[in-house]
C-alpha cells in the first residue's frame, strides 16, 4: 500500500498494521496481506526486555528500521519516534524524523498532540508523512500511572477528540488510538477524514494494529484483554526446538542426506 491507497481505504477496506522489528519477521510479513508494518518503540519491551518503551533510542529505531526495510522492500513501513526524540527542538526533531526515513521508513509515528502540531506541519511540509498516536500513549507511562485504559471521563473524551482533529489539521495522514472505549473510538473515526487505526479501541476504527509476537501467541505471561493470539506460537516454537534436541540426542540428526561427503 502506498500513502494515497491508505487514505482511500477509509470507509472502503479495513487497514491491517502489525509491528515488526527485525529482518526475518519482515520477510515473513512481506509475504502476507498485511498493509502497514510498524517498527514500534515497543521493541524496547518485546526485543530488549525493558518494562516500558521509554528506553528506546534513535539508534535502536534506525537499526531496526533498516533491518525491516531490507526484509520487506515493498511494504509501507512506519517507524516510531522514540521517547523525547521529538521534544527538544524543531531542528533535532526534523533530523530524527529524517534519519528514520533515510533508514527506510515511509512515515514516522509520534505520541500526543499538545506541543507537536507545529512540528508535524514542518515534517509534512518536508515530505515526512506523520501518523499520530492518542489514548494510551506508552511514552507517558510515568505520567499516566501505568498502562491503563484512557478516555473514561467526559473531559478526557473531549480532549482525545480535539487532539485527533488537531492532528488531522496539522497534516497527519492517520491516527492510532490505543486502549480507549469503543464508543469514543467510533466517534473519533467518524469525525476524522483520515484513517483511524485502533489497538484496544474496539471494532469500529478504520483498521487494527497488533504487536506481532502477541498475535502469534509468542508472548509469555499476562497479555492485555484486547489481544487475540491467532496462533499458538509458543507451543509450535518450543515443539520445534524440543524435537531438534531429541533428534540430536538420538543420533537421528543430522543424517547422511544432511551431511557433506
Ligand atoms: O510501539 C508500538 O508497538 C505501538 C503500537 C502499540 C501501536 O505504538
Amino acid at each position: 500500500m502506498k500513502l494515497p491507497e491508505i487514505l482511500q481505504a477509509k470507509g472502503n477496506k479495513k487497514i491491517t498494521m502489525v509491528t515488526c522489528y527485525d529482518h526475518w519477521s519482515a520477510r515473513l510479513l512481506s509475504e502476507t496481506d498485511v498493509d502497514l508494518m510498524l517498527v514500534g518503540d515497543s521493541l524496547a519491551m518485546v526485543i530488549y526486555g525493558f518494562n516500558d518503551t521509554t528506553p528506546a533510542t534513535m539508534e535502536m529505531m534506525i537499526r531496526h528500521t533498516e533491518a525491516v526495510r531490507r526484509g520487506a522492500p515493498e511494504k509501507f513501513i512506519v517507524s516510531d519516534l522514540p521517547f523525547l526524540s521529538f521534544r527538544k527542538s524543531l531542528d533535532t526533531s526534523l533530523e530524527n524524523a529524517g534519519a528514520l526515513i533515510q533508514a527506510g521508513a515511509n512515515a514516522v509515528k509520534l505520541e500526543g498532540a499538545a506541543g507537536n502540531l507545529e512540528m508535524i506541519e514542518r515534517f509534512v511540509g518536508s515530505g515526512i508523512p506523520v501518523m499520530g498516536h492518542l489514548g494510551l500513549t506508552p511514552q507517558f507511562v510515568n505520567a499516566l500511572g501505568g498502562f491503563k485504559v484512557q478516555g473514561r471521563t467526559e473531559k478526557a473524551q473531549d480532549q482525545i477528540l480535539k487532539d485527533a482533529l488537531a492532528l488531522e489539521k496539522a497534516g497527519a495522514f492517520a491516527v492510532v488510538l490505543e486502549c480507549i472505549p469503543s464508543g469514543l473510538a467510533r466517534q473519533v473515526t467518524e469525525a476524522l477524514r483520515i484513517p483511524v487505526i485502533g489497538i484496544g479501541a474496539g471494532p469500529d476504527t478504520d483498521g487494527q494494529v497488533l504487536v506481532l509476537q502477541d498475535l502469534l501467541g509468542l508472548t509469555s505471561g499476562r497479555i492485555p484483554k484486547f489481544v487475540r493470539p491467532f496462533a499458538d506460537g509458543r507451543l509450535t516454537v518450543k515443539e520445534g526446538i524440543q524435537s531438534y534436541c531429541e533428534k540430536v540426542q538420538s543420533l537421528e540428526f543430522p543424517t547422511v542426506k544432511e551431511s557433506y561427503e
